[in-house]
């Protein structure tokens, strides 16, 4: 399985024409890449426009969908319309939603509809804080459950995990999480997956890790976090430095 290496660039660049050279350059990158799958979230307004540059090695995807295929839902975009267009990729559940509003509930209703369209859907976990009681492992749980009910196991093919810790995440992150931080829950996770459908189809989803993950710490984590890619933020901004991460990923065996 290739590493995957998401860039969730949020509500960043405000010019299409920039979004453009920045998409250009991860590309130029991607193409040399033979162990590392490239995919780039970009504000929705802008994929029509990228669409006609995406390449095997470096497709795009969205940052969130509703639920409902169509509708009367003013704002709103459908996995069935993603899909449609060609769009593979969708985040859901990203914390920042959640602290919109978004709760489990309606998270589960979204993972179900875009598991339903056939997206690969990238589930944001993580908790808010770390505890030594060891309580974020109960989130955890709790989140993973509550974000699958009513899935169908043979669904669980095009599910990938995204951990990602809010304490470790942006530019207020308290601290940066450490591989030891990430390969803790990267296991627990793979548990409560099994748990919810099967020890095989649980060891086939990727899990992901995000918060602040740049070209520093990148090699540590795919080497001693049990994660086979990343959900990048910030350093995805920077095609540079997003690029070095790629090359960085691609290396490791
Ligand atoms: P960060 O963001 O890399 O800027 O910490 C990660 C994310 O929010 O997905």
């Amino acid at each position: 399985m290739k590493k995957l290496i998401v860039g969730n660039w949020k509500m960043n660049p405000i010019d299409s024409s920039v979004a453009r050279e920045m998409f250009l350059l991860v590309r130029k990158q991607s193409v040399a890449l033979k162990s590392v799958q490239t995919v780039i979230c970009p504000p929705s307004i802008f994929l029509g426009e990228l669409k006609s540059l995406v390449s095997k090695n470096c497709l795009l995807g969205t940052q969130n969908v509703f639920y409902e295929s169509q509708g009367a839902f003013t704002g709103e975009t459908s996995p069935v319309m993603v899909k449609n267009s060609g769009f593979k990729y969708v985040i859901i559940g990203h914390s920042e939603r959640r602290e919109m509003g978004e709760s489990d509930l309606i998270v589960s209703k979204k993972v179900n509809a875009c598991l339903k369209s056939g997206l690969k859907t990238i589930l944001c976990v993580g908790e808010k804080t770390r505890d030594e009681s060891g309580d974020y492992y109960k989130f955890i749980r709790q989140q993973l459950t509550e974000d699958l009910i009513g899935v169908a196991k043979k669904d669980l093919k095009n599910l990938i995990v995204a951990y990602e810790p809010i304490w470790a995440i942006g530019k207020n992150a308290l601290r940066v999480a450490t591989p030891e931080d990430v390969m803790e829950v990267s296991i627990f996770i793979k548990k409560v997956l099994s748990e919810i459908s099967s020890r095989e189809m649980a060891m086939n989803v990727q899990i992901l890790y995000g918060g602040s993950v740049n070209e520093k710490n990148s090699e540590n984590f795919l080497k001693f976090a049990g994660v086979s890619g990343f959900l990048v933020g910030r350093a995805s901004l920077d095609p540079q430095v997003f690029n070095k991460i790629l090359r960085i990923a691609d290396n490791v065996k």
